[in-house]
């Protein structure tokens, strides 16, 4: 199939109305500005070249709206290249890929699976009566379903591993304040189960491959972890189903055993959930379940749990709540900690 030429794309492409073209542009801004500044150079300044950028505007105003996130994009760019174009070069690479790039967006998901998101839900799980059974709704590859098989570095105390795999087990450093209750040592988990609408297999060098080039670049040591995480998940191979969090979740918490303390919880999945309406559909069935129920999501995702929390410390920071209760703002990607005293 010949790709395009760049005057076919902008031929053969419908000029959209202005205000998409402006939105799209100011989410990319808003990207590069409060999400990749710091974090990731090249991100930064693709996403920025995007926002002034017709073509490459014009070519993101084509998809389905829920398919234009920043995150996707430039992860599809990438993997269709094996590498990143310089920002001068975006449209370029926009008009010679385009169909690539466009069938990535539309077959795969931005779903990161972050590991060390485990360092944030320990001091939370820590508290909960032994043993747990661990439901993970939105768990991608299952790797947040593990947190016992990683090791923690919280500045005054270390937690070291309980699984078998303890030699490989990647360090997560997360800065906690003097309010957290710090695990004190390995948790016990006697089941462990995840959901998700496209679980990826960690067999699959094709989805271990996907999951890397969602690291963004320049994270390296993240990218350090998330290898050593698949390579402890390939072997202790943590079952996710495929399903829906809105509609299958009852069904998976039933097999949960009797004995143990059921947790559901989930990290960077509701916002996902297009409505409102519908995550408090899915809070209600998690509620009326026999099971302790941790969120670690944007506080715009159930605003109702950040009413009496404290102003966040970063603008990108999650809530950790506990049953509905604020506990502590938390690092996107389990960095840091902060309880609430
Ligand atoms: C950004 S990833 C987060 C993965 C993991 N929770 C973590 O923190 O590393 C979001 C995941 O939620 C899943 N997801 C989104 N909507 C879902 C739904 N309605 N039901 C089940 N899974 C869903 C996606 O497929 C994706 O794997």
């Amino acid at each position: 199939m010949s790709l395009p030429l760049r005057s076919d794309l902008h031929s053969t492409m419908e000029t959209p109305p202005l205000e998409p073209l402006t939105s799209i542009a100011a989410r990319y801004r808003r990207f590069a500005a409060v999400e990749a500044r710091g974090r990731s150079p090249s991100y930064e300044a693709l996403a920025n070249a995007a926002a002034d950028n017709d073509v490459v505007l014009q070519f993101l105003s084509t998809l389905p709206e829920e398919r234009r996130q920043p995150n996707l994009f430039l992860a599809a760019v990438r993997w269709v290249l094996g590498n990143l174009p310089k920002a001068a070069e975006l449209d370029q690479t926009v008009v010679e890929h385009g169909e690539a790039i466009r069938q990535t967006i539309l077959t795969r998901r931005t779903q990161t699976n972050e590991p060390a998101r485990c360092a944030v839900l320990m001091p939370v799980l820590a508290g909960l009566a032994p043993p747990l059974a661990l439901l993970e709704v939105g768990a991608s590859a299952g790797l947040c379903l593990l947190p016992d098989h990683y090791s923690y570095d919280y500045g005054r105390q270390q937690v070291p591993p309980a699984g078998v795999h303890a030699g490989d087990a990647p360090l997560f450093k997360c800065s906690a304040n003097d309010d957290t209750p710090l695990p004190e040592g390995p948790l016990s988990i006697t089941w462990r189960r995840g959901l998700d609408l496209n679980p990826l297999n960690m067999s699959q060098e094709d989805d271990r491959h996907w999951l890397e080039t969602l690291v963004w670049p320049e994270q390296t040591e993240r990218l350090d972890r998330l290898t050593a995480a698949m390579a402890i998940a390939r072997r202790a191979r943590p079952t996710v189903t495929h399903g829906n969090l809105l509609q299958d979740l009852e069904r998976i918490a039933a097999e949960a055993p009797k004995n143990a303390t059921l947790v559901i919880f989930h990290t960077a999945v509701l916002s996902y959930v297009a409505t409102q309406s519908e995550r408090q559909a899915f809070a209600k069935t998690v509620r009326a379940l026999d099971a302790h129920w941790i969120s670690n999501e944007a506080p715009t995702v159930f605003p109702e749990h950040a009413t009496g929390a404290l102003s966040a410390p970063q603008p990108d920071a999650f809530l950790l709540a506990l049953d509905g209760k604020p506990l502590a703002w938390t690092g996107p990607h389990g960095q840091s900690i902060h309880w609430f005293s």
